[in-house]
């Protein structure tokens, strides 16, 4: 059989990209749970294996230190609580994960394990956390710091975050729950523990309220890209996601992230690499090529620029607009910074026109009909670029309609994605292993 292609799909609590909230087919109402149901009930139609909300911890700023682009242009606000929206696309679906995106930056190991065990149990087996660190002084405003610390402070914390939240899920053995009834006896004290973590950034004694997830630990997904961030990735996650400029590049990361996982002692083939994919389908190449070309002229380009300088946690306005982008320290999104200089160079652009590409820019090269999408997913499968795609809508519902509708049904036809959905949890749809008590051991910083 060939292999199988795994489907996520990237949706905001709220609307999508910086200019989805314009597009003609857009439903206004995402402040409402009808749009989130709405959109799992077709994803779920589709046998997507998992839905995935973005998130960050403030309205974006950055862009002349201010929040008014965001707000007058809706780039990359409003953002709804992504577990809670969850919450609510749960209770329409059965099969697919969830996944929501939570900061190690500015939460503690203690909540977070309780709420994603919570959700994890609640949705038998469904729940994935996105791994982040924060990537903009805006975040660290609100919880009382004035910069974001740097980037090797902000991994030294996930990482500790990371090895206490994994501890208190392991802190009850699966079957430590007996519920005796004529003998009284609940469960079996010898099978639950406390954790005692003691670290430089957080500490938690345990053990955690809540008993271990359906999945163990639900699915771990990380997207760093500084050679920091892809060891972490390669050492936590069962799934990245990436965004690259071009299929050369997506091998490229992914052969270094599979080199990475071996290096760390896991199974490469235990980590299941998701390239974003923004997807425009027409009944022709040339008709999406003109929805792509009506849709881009939406953007206003400050709101393109809004978003860029929110990724790179840069100022620009400080710099000439209609200049060249100048070599950035310490960006926020290394990843998102990269496949800029890397367009930005080949196609010589001043700081302006970058902004007006980035805002209605496309991932995975993945406009066309249906056949021609099928052909450029199968291309990147075949070159060892992914083990699937996480799917970007322009707009809610209708982009995703449209993929499932069209590109779906030809993927099935080429035997490249699911019909039906087989029992199990999250863990089970993307073929990854459930980790066994104890498994963060092999998973941590040594
Ligand atoms: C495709 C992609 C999606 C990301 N999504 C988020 C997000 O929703 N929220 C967030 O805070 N960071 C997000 N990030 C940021 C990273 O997860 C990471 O924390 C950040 O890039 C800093 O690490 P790095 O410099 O190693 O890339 C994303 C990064 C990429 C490449």
């Amino acid at each position: 059989m060939a292999k199988q292609i795994h489907l996520a799909a990237f949706m905001n609590g709220g609307p999508m990209g910086t200019t989805g909230w314009r597009h003609k087919d857009a439903d206004p109402a995402f402040m409402k749970a009808s749009y989130y149901r709405n959109a799992a009930r077709i994803l779920e139609a589709a046998r997507f294996d998992l839905a995935f909300i973005p998130d960050a911890l403030s309205m974006p700023r950055s862009l002349g230190n201010s929040f008014r682009p965001a707000v007058e242009w809706g780039s990359g606000t409003p953002r709804l609580d992504p577990l809670v929206v969850l919450g609510v696309m749960a209770g329409v679906t059965q099969h697919m994960g969830l996944a929501a995106t939570i900061s190690t930056g500015y939460h503690e190991p203690y909540n977070l394990a309780r709420e994603l065990a919570t959700f994890d149990h609640m949705t038998d087996g469904r729940a994935g956390w996105n791994i982040v660190t924060s990537f903009q002084d805006a975040e660290a405003q609100n919880f009382g710091e004035a910069k974001l610390p740097p980037r090797e402070e902000r991994y030294a914390r996930a990482e500790e975050v990371l090895q206490a939240t994994t501890q208190l899920w392991d802190s009850w053995d699966d079957d430590a729950i007996i519920q005796n009834k004529p003998t009284g006896v609940f469960g079996d004290p010898a099978k639950v523990r406390s954790v005692d973590y003691k670290g430089k950034y957080v500490s938690t004694q345990g053990p955690l309220s809540v008993p271990r997830p359906p999945q163990g630990y639900p699915l771990l997904i990380q997207a760093g890209a500084s050679p920091r961030g892809r060891d972490f990735a390669a050492r936590w996650a069962d799934i990245i996601f990436s965004s690259n400029e071009s299929l050369e590049s997506a091998i490229a990361f992914r052969a270094d992230i599979r080199k990475r996982a071996a290096s760390f002692g896991r199974d490469p083939d235990q980590i299941k690499l998701l390239c974003a994919a923004s997807v425009v389908v027409g009944e022709t190449d040339a008709e999406a090529q003109a929805k792509h070309e009506a849709f881009a002229d939406l953007v206003h380009p400050l709101a393109g620029l809004s978003r860029l300088a929110y990724h790179c946690n840069v100022d620009l306005t400080k710099y000439d607009l209609d200049g060249p982008l100048p070599t950035l320290e310490d960006v926020g999104v290394q990843g998102h910074y990269e496949e800029v200089v890397e367009f930005a160079q080949r196609e010589k652009l001043s700081i302006r026109e970058i902004g007006r590409w980035y805002g209605a820019r496309t991932e995975g090269n993945m406009i066309g009909s249906a056949t021609t999408i099928a052909d450029n997913m199968e291309q990147w499968m075949e070159r060892g670029a992914a083990d699937g795609f996480m799917v970007q809508a322009t707009h809610l519902p209708g982009a995703f309609t449209e993929f499932a509708d069209h590109v779906v049904p030809e993927l099935q036809r080429r035997g490249l994605h699911r019909t039906e959905y087989p029992e199990g949890t999250a863990r089970d749809l993307l073929g990854l292993n459930r980790p066994q008590r104890d498994e963060w051991m092999n998973r941590a910083e040594r």
